[in-house]
């Protein structure tokens, strides 16, 4: 019987393919699982799927504590895995491990203006960001470097290096994307086979070697974290996919809610309360019309409300948990998943890498 190959080297021809990475900056949450991880499963059924820790692109904001990268990665893949990301069905990567995305980087960095970097938006954004949170004596986390600068360049290099067709993302990345796609046309402009090569543009285009990704972007609507901002590590407000019942129990418990409920007789309005985001979530309508009626006219206290809330997380919960056990008593198998994505990966790679080469006139011989 022949071997069962693994999910992306089963590509049916004319499947599509999909490309997406995370930075490794620590364990994944709610927001993740409805932003990301719930679409990474959908796509996974129907795309042919690279999905990547993108440790470069941490390492770009976080070089002074790179430390927590080996830990981290591993985590993070536990946490894909446990969410039903499925390794038979995409390759699971490291990005560090597959150097064929630096040497395409170098390459494409040759080719690309540097005003086309400078107006980036995250890039001027995120650097004023760091400059007013990190103090001058501080000079590890600066980030007037040139690889935080090119970071869109290498995400552009990690998307071109598959010639993947789909990406899906975020509305902050779209602009990247964008990038993406200006620098693939570029470079098939300078390097396309055939006529039309070179900078004449009245002629033919010229056939293309880069493919020019579309960004896939999710209706998934911003998940809420426990303060009713959006869910996000850098507000403190999360819950852990690997968040442990009691402490999930107790985050919710505690979260604000509409600050004229003061007494349990008062009543209040579930559109100042975070709590009531967390309905729109997670509950059906009739429990909604519920919290709706019964905040309104203080027939339900505030610690009933968030009960069925309390329910559906540890619900949703717990078959990830179970999940990650296996994976966490045995991290070799992890390792293992990931060697053969980062083959995998290496495989993929290679075929463009060698084109490009080709292309641009380094030819090995
Ligand atoms: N920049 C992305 C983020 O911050 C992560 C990333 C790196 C990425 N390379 C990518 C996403 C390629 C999609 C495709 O979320
Ligand atoms: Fe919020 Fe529910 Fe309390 Fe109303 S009853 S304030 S919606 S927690």
């Amino acid at each position: 019987m022949p071997s069962k190959k693994q999910g992306s080297n089963t590509q049916q021809p004319g499947q599509q393919r999909v490309l997406s990475g995370m930075r490794p900056t620590g364990r994944l949450h709610l927001g993740h699982l409805h932003g990301v991880l719930n679409n990474w499963l959908r796509l996974q059924e129907e795309y042919e799927c690279f999905f990547f820790v993108a440790d470069w692109h941490a390492l770009t904001t976080h070089y002074g504590d790179s430390s927590i990268f080996e830990d981290n990665v591993l985590d993070m893949v536990i946490d894909w895995l446990a969410a039903g990301v499925d390794p038979e069905k995409a390759a699971l990567f490291v990005q560090s491990r597959v150097p064929q995305h630096a040497e395409l980087h170098l390459l494409l960095s040759m080719v690309t203006p540097l005003s086309w970097l400078e107006r980036v938006p995250s890039y001027k954004e995120i650097r004023e960001q760091h400059k007013q949170q990190h103090s001058q004596q501080d000079r590890q986390q600066k980030l007037d470097t040139y690889g935080f600068l090119g970071y869109p360049l290498l995400q552009a290099a990690d998307i071109l290096i598959y010639r993947a067709d789909h990406v899906p993302v975020g509305e902050d990345q779209v602009p990247h994307v964008e990038l993406t796609r200006e620098i693939a046309r570029r470079f098939n402009h300078l390097y396309g086979r055939g006529p039309g090569n070179g900078e004449s543009s009245s002629e033919k285009p010229a056939e293309a070697i880069l493919t020019e990704p579309k960004s896939l972007l999710t209706a998934a609507p911003k998940m809420p974290g426990l303060d009713g901002q959006k869910m996000s590590k850098s507000y403190g407000n999360t819950i852990s996919l690997r968040e442990p019942t009691d402490s999930v129990v107790k985050k919710i418990k505690t979260m604000p809610t509409d600050p004229a409920r003061v007494r349990r007789s008062d009543p209040g309005d579930p559109e100042k309360c975070p709590v009531w985001q967390l309905h729109q979530v997670y509950s059906d309508r009739k429990t909604q019309d519920w919290v709706m009626q019964g905040c309104r006219s203080a027939d339900i206290g505030c610690i009933e409300c968030k009960q069925p809330v309390i329910d559906r997380v540890a619900a949703e919960l717990a078959p990830i948990q179970a999940a990650a056990q296996p994976y966490e008593k045995d991290p070799q198998q992890v390792k293992d998943i990931i060697a053969r994505g980062c083959q995998q990966a290496q495989a993929a790679a290679q075929e463009t890498l060698t084109e490009v080469r080709q292309a641009i006139g380094i030819t090995r011989w």
